[in-house]
């Protein structure tokens, strides 16, 4: 099935770090598929603009090695390839000082929807946000785009939302959490929403517990500095993890409209318990050489996590009682996000003791095979007695939808929604406040008590403590596969 294009406005977009790594794996390969669909019109131009000195010819030929690195080689069509770099114009700018500015100013064409992609590190936000509103570049009608990490606490992300919000309004910055831009996570609303099947159920009434995962088999790889700094609580439970939360607890807004969104994402937020320290396992992978956390991180003595799985309680009428279970890692066993919803024990069996009974459980796969799966109780066929068995009513995706099924990346989604000036996708500053305002003393908690992550084999499910958090009480986590 070939998704719908439905082209948007003609657009200016200046991506500010174009030669940086996120412009070069995914800003400007999405761009590119965009252009390729149909869906960006003749006459728009993208902008990169970084500290490199390029003429707009080397700018061109590094976006053609990106394609050509990014992109699956069958989409990498000369002709249309050529007809894209034409699009591309490049200014070497300073973030903080005069030079490019006013040759970017000169680029801007009226008439045309503005949009700016901070693809930089969060110190130079303010920087580049004051120069684009005082040299008139920016108006009233232009968008912002900023990047993860938004802060790394509370008052980091306060300082940045509070530089932002001096030259720009609220309805002006796009906040990218890039799962909101995953089909599959879109895909969750739908389930949710547009079918009256689960909606009744969905309450500590009927369910039991929630498991959200979200495994990867990589490491951290040369981002050792970096993530050595955030760890896997702030690089995915403060943004991603919460998302998904957010999305599976959240009471149904009134219209898919991004206030609607936000303002019940951020009520679950807000009526989430502080984690107890009992409920929260951190874990390092520790393996051999290349497998190893703090050979890859550069950091012989790091306390810093490279897993953690956490018990969650939203304390609200809904919930009550309800815990949500969070596990995400690298180098695991298996690259697999997915979400299990599962669901109680019917209240009395007619069908007697001697009958195995197995918990209903809907389980979303968000990557890799993206589908449903909904396990049921059958009748065993055969004669004799009445015995059950669970089985799935198993839904992939792709299958059900055709082979050709051509989803988006995330950041073509996202970019198309910033040129269409829709926000629903992205969050709010109020809902990353409110995220840190959660996870900080969980991390300051451990940080006083010098706390140690579990090591645990790469290419495992995670620590031991991770399974226990789990048996404890009385639950197990799916095999991760
Ligand atoms: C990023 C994190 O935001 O998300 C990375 O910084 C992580 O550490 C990545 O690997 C996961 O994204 P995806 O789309 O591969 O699931």
């Amino acid at each position: 099935m070939v998704a719908r294009v439905i082209p948007v406005d003609c657009f200016d977009l200046v991506i500010f770090g174009a030669t940086g790594d996120l412009a070069r794996r995914k800003i400007l390969p999405g761009l590119y598929r965009r252009w390729k669909e149909g869906q960006i019109p003749e006459g728009c131009t993208i902008v990169g603009a970084a500290r490199s000195d390029l003429e707009a010819d080397g700018f061109r030929e590094l976006v053609r090695a990106a394609l050509e690195e990014f992109l699956p080689q069958p989409e990498v069509q000369p002709e249309t390839v050529a007809s894209f770099l034409d699009m591309l114009a490049y200014v070497t700018i300073d973030a903080r000082g005069d030079a490019g500015w006013p040759e970017l100013a000169a680029l801007m064409r009226t008439g045309k929807v503005h949009a700016f992609y901070f693809s930089v590190a969060p110190a130079l936000f303010g920087d580049i946000a004051k120069r684009l509103k005082e040299r008139g570049i920016a108006d009233r009608e232009s968008r912002i785009v900023v990047e993860k990490p938004f802060g790394k606490d509370l008052a980091t992300a306060r300082k940045l939302n509070e530089s932002l919000a001096s030259y720009f309004h609220e309805d002006q910055i796009y906040r990218i959490d890039h799962y909101l831009g995953k089909e599959t996570v879109q895909n969750l609303m739908a389930v949710r929403f547009a079918n009256i099947l689960f909606e009744p159920l969905w309450n500590a009434q009927y369910i039991d517990h929630v498991q959200i995962t979200v495994a990867e088999t990589v490491g951290v790889g040369g981002r050792g500095e970096y993530y050595d700094t955030s760890g896997a609580i702030r690089d995915m439970v403060q943004n991603h993890m919460m998302q998904l939360l957010c999305l599976i607890a959240m009471e149904p807004p009134n219209c898919f409209e991004p206030d609607a969104m936000r303002d019940e994402k951020l009520k679950v937020i807000r009526a989430l318990d502080p984690v107890a320290p009992a409920e929260i396992v951190r874990g390092q992978y520790r393996g051999k050489d290349g497998d190893d956390y703090l050979s890859e991180s550069g950091n012989p003595d790091s306390r810093t996590e490279s897993f953690v799985a956490m018990k969650l309680h939203v304390s609200n009428w809904r919930w009550k009682g309800t815990p949500f279970y969070l596990r995400t890692g690298k180098r695991l066993r298996a690259r697999a996000s997915e979400i299990a919803v599962t669901f109680k024990e019917p209240p009395h069996s007619i069908f007697g003791e001697s009958n195995q009974w197995r918990e209903n459980m809907l389980v979303i796969r968000l990557q890799p095979d993206e589908g449903m799966d909904l396990r049921v109780m059958i009748k065993e066929p055969g004669p004799g007695g009445m015995r059950l068995k669970d089985v799935a009513l198993d839904m992939s995706f792709a299958e059900a939808l055709g082979d050709d099924l051509d989803i988006p990346d995330a950041y073509e989604r996202l970019i198309m929604d910033v040129i269409r000036g829709n926000q629903t996708l992205f969050m709010r500053g109020d809902e990353v406040e409110a995220a840190w305002a959660w996870v900080d003393p969980a991390i300051d908690m451990m940080e006083q008590r010098g706390d140690v992550p579990e090591p645990y084999e790469p290419a495992s499910a995670g620590p031991e403590g991770s399974m226990m958090l789990m048996h404890r009480d009385g639950r197990r986590w799916r095999e991760m596969r």
